[in-house]
């Protein structure tokens, strides 16, 4: 069964599967994309999905409109008392988690505003290829808040105390040459070719050994926080287990006799 047949219909996703790649365009373009407690449920229920399925080896997630997410949606604060609110935060960590934890890597093309929330969630993805119209910024100072989803700590990790509070204080936009120069941008390509470079991405790495690059999405993440000597004993042990896949040994094989490897991701 294709992932998309075995999906529910979601009111503010929209999915289109091909070779082996799935496209997630987040859909409430007269609002941005903001999110709300629905929006969220859904990215999170559709990245569980995608988790089980292995006719998905990599998944692209935009937006639609001027925006990939203008965070989350202001305007449903008002409603909130502090236990909704806090629901409200708890849900978006379980979002940005379904992302992390997905087994399949996951590109964030990014068309326009990455704000907030979306800017963490452009963050909880795997590689991110910027429209060059993209901003990307943590704007929550300007309500009185802070970020809640993470992207503090993300962005002093990457781009240094210094940079992390200039962002965070003032609440300014980065283009996506800046989010280049900070390097937390891959690529960055013209609006009308963004979808099709994301695509074009993934579909390089859908070709690759499954099990490998799900490894090495482990791999980076979890060797992030570690000292370099246990983050490189991780690498042995990965390593040690893949040695013994049928991947590899297709891999092997397939180099030896000079010819494409077929992978199944066993
Ligand atoms: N929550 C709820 N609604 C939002 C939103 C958000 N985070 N971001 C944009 N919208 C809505 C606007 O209210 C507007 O709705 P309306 O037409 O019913 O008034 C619509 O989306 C279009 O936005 P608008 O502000 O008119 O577009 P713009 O091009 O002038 O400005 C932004 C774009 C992104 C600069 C501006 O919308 C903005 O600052 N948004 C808030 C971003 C933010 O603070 N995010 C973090 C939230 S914690």
């Amino acid at each position: 069964m294709t992932v998309t047949a075995s999906m529910p219909a979601y009111q503010y996703l929209q999915l289109e599967e091909k070779e082996a790649v799935l496209v997630v365009t987040i859909r409430r373009e007269e609002k941005l994309n903001a999110m709300n407690n629905v929006m969220m449920a859904e990215l999170t229920d559709c990245f569980t999905r995608i988790r089980e399925h292995s006719g998905v080896r990599a998944v692209v997630l935009t937006g639609s409109g001027k925006a990939f997410m203008a965070g989350a949606d202001i305007n449903g604060y008002n409603e909130f008392d502090m236990g909704q609110f806090f629901a409200f935060q708890d849900k978006g960590r379980e979002m940005y988690r379904a992302i992390e934890n997905c087994t399949k890597p996951v590109i964030a093309a990014v068309n326009g505003y990455a704000l907030g929330g979306g800017f963490e969630l452009a963050l909880a993805c795997d590689i991110i290829i910027a429209s060059d119209k993209a901003k990307f910024g943590l704007p929550e100072v300007k309500l009185g808040l802070v970020p809640g989803g993470g992207g503090v700590q993300k962005i002093a990790r990457l781009a240094g105390p210094f940079v992390a509070k200039e962002l965070t204080m003032t609440g300014r936009f980065l283009t996506a040459a800046e989010g280049k120069a900070l390097l937390f941008v891959g690529q960055v390509a013209e609006p009308e070719r963004l979808l099709e470079t994301a695509f074009a991405l993934a579909r390089d790495i859908a070709g690759q050994a499954p099990l490998a690059v799900q490894a090495l999405k482990k791999l980076v993440d979890a060797g992030r926080d570690a000292s370099l000597e246990t983050a490189q004993a991780y690498d042995r042990a990965y390593l040690a287990n893949l040695f013994h896949s049928e991947d590899a040994k297709e891999g092997i094989a397939a180099f030896a006799e000079k010819r494409p490897p077929h992978f199944q991701g066993k």
